[in-house]
Parts: structure tokens; C-alpha cells; sequence
């Protein structure tokens, strides 16, 4: 490990919380998981159990862990004191403005001073949420993608506030995660998703409108384009809810309609088809969230 850190902090164990947690684990931290949701630790604990299992296929390099002792490095809670002997919390809770809010004003109080904060958002200035906190200079936007074990670089956010050591700080904690920062401003969705989720909005409305079959459009991506996913697989893996919310944020901040988000996908999202996390979004899925069929049934 190139970081002095060794004990991180996750709150929020859910989509990319879970991921984060495995990505932490495997690559030799302590991992102290807190969620409201006792499922969403049981389901962290599960998935790192897998990814450990077949980690040499999953991330070239890296060294299986005895299942006990990869088990042992990841600490899960429901009380967000647990946090207290962390030396750096990364924050993933759902993408509402409140409940991040409210999570702030908390973790000031429970973090020993000096400790850091990475705001894993999709669409919310880290500034905002710094200035709930008594350490804005230690705030810093990390937007890891999914699944985080899986991805070699990471979004990094430098808030007004962010100190030069806090940034030294997280570029030494995801090189040691073997990833590099690529460093942007903080402004609402960043580089990455005020860019990408007016393609999913769009590619969502050529299906509503259009009536494009979805395998149609993901295809058109990866076999014309040449991206690994197509952008509905792509939304259904970060889940139809928080791309929702993220374009809501996103619509609210830059009053342009272009996040206002479409009819298609409201329907999906106030139906509980939000993706691979409920095995229902474009496609079914099974199991461990493999793809198996499009939503018109054909077989994948
Ligand atoms: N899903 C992705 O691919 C992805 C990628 C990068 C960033 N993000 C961002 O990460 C955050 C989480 O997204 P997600 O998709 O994992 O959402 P999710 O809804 O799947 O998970 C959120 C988790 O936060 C927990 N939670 C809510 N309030 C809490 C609180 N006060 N204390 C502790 N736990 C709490 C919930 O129980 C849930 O398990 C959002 O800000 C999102 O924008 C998501």
C-alpha cells in the first residue's frame, strides 16, 4: 500500500457503497461499512465473500484473502459512531440533497478531527456539503464508478475549501486502490455525469418515443462505437432511481430541460424497475445481476 491510512470508513453500503467496501478490503484496508440497512451489509458482506473467491479472474494481481481474514477486515454497523477510529470515511448515501446534508452535520460530530471526508455524489457540488461541516478544507469529491473493484481511474472533485494535503491524501489512497485521479472542478454532475446522463435521458426517450427495442440502441454503442456498455445497460447498473435523482439535481441546477427526465423513465423508477438491483430495468437479470433478457424478452 502507498497510503499511511490503513482503517477507512464507508457510509452507505447500497449500489456503489458495496463496491467501494470490497475495493478497500481486497486491497489490504480495514473496512468499517455503515448503513441504515442491515440487508445492504449483509448483501456488502456477500459480495465481498464473492469477489474474494475469484479475485485472481476478477483483478489481475491482486492476492486472494483466507475468506475469515477478508471477512474480518470489513466491520459493519449500523451506528454511525463505529466511524469514530477511521482515518478517512467515504460517504455514498442516497443522491437526495437532505439526507446527504443531515449525514454531514453528523459525521462532523462523530469524526475525530483531521479526518477527511470523500463525497462519492453524482450530482451535488462537494462545496454544498462541505459547508454543513466544521473541516470544508478536508472535504473532498471522489466519485468512484461502478463496480469500483472493477475501475482504474476515479473522478476527483477539488471543492473551493479542499486543502493541497487532503487531495495529497486521496491521490495516495487510490493509487493504493491502483487507481489514478484524473482532478476536476466542483460544479453540479462534474465532467462525467453532466455529460452522461443527458445520454441516458435520451437514449430512454428513443425507446419511449422511437419505440427502439433497448438491446437496439446498447448494441448500436458497443458494436458501432466500440464502449464496453451501452448507455441503458449503463443506467441499469447505477440504477434507475439515482439516475432519476441525479437528473432531478442536475435539472434543478442548471435549469436546462434537457435533465428533465422522461416520461419512460419515471414509469420504470415509480414501478420499482430500477435496474440490476431489483433483477427489473431494460433487461432481467439473475441471480448476481447478470444480464439475461431484454425487457421485449429476447434472449441475450
Ligand atoms: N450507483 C452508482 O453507480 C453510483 C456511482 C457513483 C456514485 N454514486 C453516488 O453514490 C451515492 C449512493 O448511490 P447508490 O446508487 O449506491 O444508492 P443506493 O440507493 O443503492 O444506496 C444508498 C445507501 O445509503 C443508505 N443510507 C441512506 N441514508 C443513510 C444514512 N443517513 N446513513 C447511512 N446509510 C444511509 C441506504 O440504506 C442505501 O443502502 C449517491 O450519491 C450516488 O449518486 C452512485
Amino acid at each position: 500500500m502507498t497510503s499511511s491510512l490503513r482503517t477507512v470508513g464507508v457510509v452507505g453500503a447500497g449500489c456503489i457503497g458495496a463496491t467501494v467496501c470490497v475495493d478497500f478490503v481486497v486491497h489490504g484496508f480495514r473496512v468499517v461499512a455503515v448503513d441504515l440497512d442491515d440487508a445492504a451489509l449483509r448483501d456488502t458482506r456477500t459480495l465481498l465473500h464473492e469477489v474474494n473467491r475469484f479475485l485472481p479472474a476478477v483483478r489481475p494481481g491482486l492476492t486472494r484473502l483466507a475468506p475469515k481474514e477478508a471477512m474480518e477486515r470489513l466491520v459493519t454497523s449500523t451506528d454511525l459512531a463505529a466511524l469514530a477510529e477511521c482515518e478517512f470515511v467515504v460517504e455514498n448515501v442516497s443522491e437526495r440533497w437532505e439526507v446527504k446534508r443531515d449525514l454531514y452535520q453528523q459525521l462532523d460530530k462523530v469524526l475525530p478531527a483531521g479526518v477527511g471526508i470523500g463525497v462519492n455524489t453524482s450530482s451535488i457540488p462537494v462545496g454544498r456539503l462541505a459547508a454543513e461541516t466544521t473541516r470544508p478544507d478536508l472535504v473532498v469529491g471522489i466519485h468512484f464508478m461502478n463496480p469500483s473493484y472493477l475501475k482504474e481511474s476515479v473522478e476527483v472533485m477539488r471543492g473551493e475549501a479542499t486543502s493541497d494535503n487532503c487531495l495529497d491524501q486521496v491521490r495516495d489512497l487510490l493509487t493504493a486502490l491502483g487507481k489514478q485521479a484524473v482532478v476536476v472542478g466542483d460544479f453540479p454532475g462534474f465532467v462525467s455525469n453532466r455529460i452522461s446522463h443527458l445520454f441516458f435521458n435520451e437514449a430512454i426517450r428513443t425507446v419511449q418515443d422511437q419505440g427502439v427495442d433497448p438491446a437496439a440502441v446498447d448494441e448500436i454503442f458497443k458494436k458501432c462505437f466500440g464502449h464496453t456498455m451501452g448507455p441503458l445497460e449503463t443506467a441499469d447498473l447505477i440504477g434507475l432511481d439515482t439516475v432519476l435523482l441525479t437528473l432531478e439535481n442536475l435539472h434543478d441546477s442548471y435549469r436546462d430541460d434537457r435533465y428533465d427526465g422522461c416520461a419512460l423513465l419515471r414509469d420504470m423508477v415509480r414501478s420499482g424497475r430500477l435496474g440490476r438491483k431489483t433483477g427489473q430495468g431494460f433487461y432481467h437479470y439473475r441471480g448476481a445481476g447478470a444480464a439475461v433478457t431484454n425487457t421485449t424478452g429476447d434472449a441475450r
